[in-house]
């Protein structure tokens, strides 16, 4: 995949995005902080931040379900299917049965895959603070003009595959 030549900018957050209780009743909710799109999440009374396009295809997470997957919440990208956990970003996938353990119930981690960013509260304000890790996370290709026309092109792609296979 070709790396984004686009960078974070020098911190200016955190950036309130709402009141918790109106966050609370959205579920997901959807940000553009600094030109970065964000999917502000709400589950079980935690909040969670990340990048809002999925880091495989750039398929919007936000009616992703969460599932518990290896001890860790993840949600599910409605798109593919791939799993990435609300804490840290990491990708999982259904490890093949040579490498199943019951340690993490059969899913391995493909490491940080989508950019989390953290989320605070003050007076029942909450805030988004985004991420400044350092290197290319693979979510960061989906961001910005460039993501949006690498997005274009997958949708494109995927619909001219529907198409060809519906002719056969
Ligand atoms: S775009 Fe998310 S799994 Fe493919």
């Amino acid at each position: 995949m070709e790396q984004s030549t686009e960078r974070l900018k020098p911190a200016t957050g955190p950036h309130l995005v709402g009141r918790r209780e109106d966050l609370v009743k959205a579920k997901r909710s959807f940000r553009t902080l600094e030109g970065r799109d964000v999917l502000v999440l709400s589950h079980q009374g935690t909040f969670y931040a990340m990048d809002y396009h999925c880091y495989h295809a750039g398929g919007p997470l936000q009616n992703g379900d969460i599932e518990e997957l290896a001890g860790k919440l993840c949600i599910v990208c409605p798109k593919h299917k791939y799993k990435i956990c609300l804490a840290d970003g990491e990708g999982l996938y259904k490890a093949p049965s040579s490498q199943a353990s019951e340690s993490t119930s059969g899913w391995l981690s493909k490491g940080i895959k989508q950019r989390v960013h953290t989320v605070t509260e003050t007076d029942g304000d909450v805030y988004v603070t985004l991420s400044r890790v350092s290197g290319f996370i693979d979510s960061d290709y989906f961001q910005g003009e460039k993501g949006k026309i690498a997005r274009e092109k997958f949708e494109a792609e995927e619909a001219e595959k529907k198409s060809k296979a519906g002719k056969c």
